[in-house]
């Protein structure tokens, strides 16, 4: 990056309510660590536990591998902090692709969580199908379930693709938006796989979504989902917490086709916008 003479700003700044941009990608990573130890704190005091879903892809692996280190690992009483995933791909858990083998590397071996309270996907059973079901079984032991029915995790992580899709959400794909299942195996056609993701209603029944968003090439998509253009909706764009708070945090890079992205900062209250 060219020297302009001014440094780039540390902290993230708000332009639009509940979108948060920051300079780079470890400055997302940053104020993603920041934002997870106050949440955790704040259930935790509240609800004596944080229940938290996962993401997996390349984007928070920095925030994995900062949740490990000696200066937030201490901030957080893992004891108290329940995980889950958002999806994870059809391979064993010591496969390179694998969402729960990623975060074990990262997080789980360097920090003081007890195993019980680490829920992964079994994506590569054999019967995906029934391991989905055994998943929501998990997820019935653990969580509360909102007036829906639907359980209610404190927080879910998660990324989009340059295609609009998260979790494993894919556009186009059969995971209708509207179903009563908490966990589901699309076949992703453009991957010739199946995946087990968390379903769209279970997104909208978390309290808070946060969306760590990097890199140029999701720019355009990006843009589209905060300004509801696209038609039909990206998968990421269908994710409006019923009772709930929406976050975002990119960098200037995914940012770079925001109108608003050069207006001063906006007040926010993370409250999102209803589906119209
Ligand atoms: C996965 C993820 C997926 C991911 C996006 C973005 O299993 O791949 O859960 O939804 O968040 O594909 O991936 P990157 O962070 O690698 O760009």
């Amino acid at each position: 990056m060219a020297d302009t003479g001014s440094t780039p700003n540390p902290f993230p700044r708000e332009i639009m309510p509940g979108v948060r941009v920051c300079a780079d990608p470890a400055a997302v990573a940053r104020a993603t660590a920041r934002q997870f130890v106050d949440w955790a704190w704040q259930s935790i005091a509240r609800e004596g536990s944080f229940i938290v879903a996962l993401s997996g892809g390349s984007t928070p692996r920095e925030l994995y591998r900062l949740l490990a280190t000696p200066e937030y690992r201490a901030q957080v009483d893992w004891p108290r902090v329940q995980l889950f995933w958002g999806d994870e791909r059809a391979v064993p858990p010591d496969h390179p692709d694998s969402n729960y083998g990623m975060v074990r590397r990262e997080l789980l071996l360097n920090v003081p969580i007890p195993p019980q309270n680490v829920h992964r996907m079994e994506a590569e059973r054999p019967n995906i199908g029934r391991a989905a079901h055994d998943y929501e079984e998990t997820i019935r032991k653990v969580l509360d379930l909102n007036e829906q029915g639907f359980p209610r995790f404190h927080l879910i992580l998660l990324g989009m693709g340059p295609d609009g899709h998260t979790a494993s959400l894919f556009p186009g794909s059969r995971s209708p938006q509207q179903t009563s299942r908490w966990v589901s195996t699309p076949m992703v056609s453009k991957l010739g796989a199946k995946r087990m993701t968390l379903t769209l209603p279970v997104l909208d029944a978390a309290k808070r979504v946060l969306f760590m968003i990097t890199g140029a090439e999701k720019a355009e998509v990006l843009r589209q989902v905060l300004e509801e253009t696209a038609d039909p909706p990206y998968p990421a764009q269908l994710v409006q917490p019923r009772d709930g708070a929406r976050y975002f945090l990119v960098d200037e890079a995914a940012a770079s086709k925001l109108l608003s992205s050069d207006e001063p900062s906006a007040q926010t209250d993370g409250k999102t916008r209803r589906r119209p």
